[in-house]
């Protein structure tokens, strides 16, 4: 089975990812925020592609039943209840039993791209629910869905983004070790080829490719040292979220 890590969804072409199992990855922030945020008891995670869109998406709904947040180019946008820090989803008191409208730079762009291109569930993933959504997808594939794996990179602004490549590539051994208990070998593409060779020469130093990266040393700058040594964590969470064409909910 191939198996293939996307740089950025500006590096997709038509029918890449038609019929394949799909996982899209926001580490710093979009995916690793999802995923605290519905393990933490939030009901459903809708990804907006405007601003506009997630306040519409809002404005229809009771006020004690949802929650606005996300960020436009790293800043809280106007009027939200949240950002996209994930260290801001951790609390039940604050996401339990909510409907959680989002709106980011890239990574809400990615999910709906990711979605539109293969056209059935899309993976969440980031490092803290690595193993799980690695091992849900490769349980999938071994039962015969799909033709092969993508896994999406949601980048920055266009360009690749270590940290996302960097979580590509352990995502990448583990389906594989995953798929040959069921006795299915895999042929990589040559991103995820080199996607598992960065993962491999940075074993154990997540926190490292975070802080050296370009959005890394961004957010740093403007004081989210903590969302990085958050979003580094291996494995924190065994939740994996799926994205179904309207929301992103826990797989059951
Ligand atoms: C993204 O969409 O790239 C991230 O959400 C940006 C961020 O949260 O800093």
């Amino acid at each position: 089975m191939k198996v293939d890590v996307i740089v950025a969804p500006t590096f997709l072409k038509e029918d890449d990812l038609k019929g394949c199992l799909c996982a899209v990855i926001d580490v710093l922030r979009a995916t690793s925020t999802i995923i605290t945020a519905l393990a933490s008891g939030a009901v459903e995670v809708r990804p907006c592609l405007t601003v506009d869109e997630a306040k519409k998406g809002v404005a229809k709904l009771p006020r004690d039943s949802y929650l606005l947040g996300g960020e436009d180019m790293g800043k809280n946008i106007p009027g939200s209840d949240l950002g996209n820090s994930p260290l801001e989803y951790m609390a039940g008191e604050v996401v339990g039993d909510k409907v959680i409208y989002s709106y980011t730079s890239n990574g809400t762009g990615a999910i709906w791209k990711a979605y539109a291109g293969c056209g059935s569930p899309v993976y969440i993933a980031a490092l803290i629910n690595v193993s799980a959504v690695s091992s849900a997808m490769a349980k999938e594939a071994a039962g015969g869905q799909g033709k092969g794996i993508a896994i999406v990179c949601s980048g920055r602004y266009g360009g690749p983004s270590t940290e996302d490549f960097f979580c590509a590539g352990m995502m990448v051994d583990r389906i594989a070790r995953g798929l040959r208990k069921h006795g299915i070998e895999t042929q990589l593409s040559d991103a995820a080829s080199a996607a598992s060779d960065i993962a491999a020469a940075n074993r154990g130093h997540g926190l490292n490719v975070l802080s050296s990266s370009e959005h890394g040393r961004f957010l740093e700058s403007i004081g989210f040292a903590d969302d990085l040594i958050f979003a580094s964590r291996i494995d924190l969470y065994s939740v994996v979220p799926v994205f179904d064409g309207e929301r992103v909910v826990l797989l059951k």
